[in-house]
């Protein structure tokens, strides 16, 4: 009697978990790219795979205190896109796990494996520059700037805007790129410098670049793909690289710790990986360098001569951008952020 009381109570037990299992055929992604594109991806796997894809975006540093906060209870399986230094910082924190997917062999080296042992991918990369709104500068007199040097000249005072590094990816590249360039001193006295210049800080990393369109700033910092997006979609804006030398992102692709569908996360990150899926982006004017091979570089980045060929890009250390980020976060926010303008 008590035997089968047992036997019945597992049975029922299994019945929930699989039934249960059955309900639970989604994707919880957490996108950090521009959200035309995160939706997008988010339709065509559900279409592709019939997994049910709940999705949210939110910048690159912005999502990752949310992966932070979850740590304990992790509500998301995925973390697809936006720069790479929080992924890394987060890889080395433990917020995610490695995943070696079999579709690394067909990514472009430096993104297939970009801090080692699989605890990020790389999904894209482009290069740091500005979109900058000529027939305003002309219009108030303005030189084009060329170099990082020009934008901290007290000339550019209230012309330029950036999105807050708190936040934002884009904004954080810009911090290490010009720290990596200058050295600690001389490169914290250039951000002092520059925060003097700037007329808004934003959110989210592209949206200087519609300022900038809308001529309410005259340059904006931004990825250069998404300088090039702005030219295209016909803002009078162009995209400028900086002719001393620029930072770039390596897009990241993590498998969040302790993902409420694992499984599903990993087919996600195959998935992504494939350049049948990476293909789409440009159609969603995301205009990065994708990481598999057979994914070519939209024509238009080539067009406005953006591509990596054709940009000074340093040697950006992506691990010392990791390993520093609260301590470079925390020194920007009191000793500049905090300063009058
Ligand atoms: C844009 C770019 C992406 C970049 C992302 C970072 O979407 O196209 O390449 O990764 O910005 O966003 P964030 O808002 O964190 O700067």
């Amino acid at each position: 009697m008590k035997r089968s009381w047992w036997i019945g109570a597992a049975m029922l037990v299994l019945a929930l978990a699989s039934g249960g299992a059955a309900q639970e055929n989604v994707l919880v992604l957490y996108g950090s790219p521009d959200r035309d594109w995160v939706a997008a991806v988010a339709a065509k796997f559900e279409k592709d795979t019939g997994i049910k894809v709940q999705w949210i975006r939110a910048s690159s540093n912005e999502m990752y205190a949310r992966i932070e906060a979850e740590k304990a209870n992790p509500k998301g399986d995925v973390w697809f896109g936006g720069t790479g230094d929080p992924h890394f910082d987060a890889a080395e924190k433990g917020l995610t796990e490695p995943y070696c997917s079999p579709k690394m062999a067909e990514l472009r080296e430096f993104m297939r494996d970009p801090i080692g042992e699989c605890r990020t991918l790389g999904l894209y990369a482009g290069p740091l520059g500005w979109a900058v709104n000529e027939g305003m500068l002309k219009k108030l007199g303005k030189p084009m700037p060329q170099t990082w040097d020009d934008l901290a000249k007290p000339d550019y005072k209230g012309l330029i805007a950036i999105a807050n590094p708190n936040t934002s990816g884009t904004a954080y590249t810009t911090l290490v790129t010009i720290l990596l360039m200058k050295g600690e001193d001389k490169g914290w006295e250039y951000l002092a410098k520059l925060h003097k210049n700037i007329a808004q800080y934003t959110k989210s990393g592209s949206a200087p670049g519609q300022l900038a369109g809308r001529g309410e700033v005259a340059i904006a910092i931004v990825f250069l793909h998404d300088s090039v997006m702005f030219a295209e979609e016909g803002f009078p804006v162009k995209p400028v690289a900086p002719a001393d030398g620029t930072g770039y992102e390596i897009g990241g692709l993590s498998l969040i710790k302790g993902a409420p569908h694992k499984e599903n996360a990993k087919k996600f990150i195959d998935w992504a990986l494939s350049p049948e899926t990476q293909i789409i982006a440009k159609d969603f004017r995301s205009f990065q360098l994708q990481s598999n091979k057979k994914t070519p570089l939209p024509a238009v980045v080539l067009k406005h001569g953006m591509d990596f060929d054709n940009v000074k890009t340093i040697k950006y250390d992506f691990l010392w951008a990791s390993k520093n980020r609260d301590r470079i976060l925390k020194r920007w926010t009191e000793q500049i952020f905090s300063q009058a303008r």
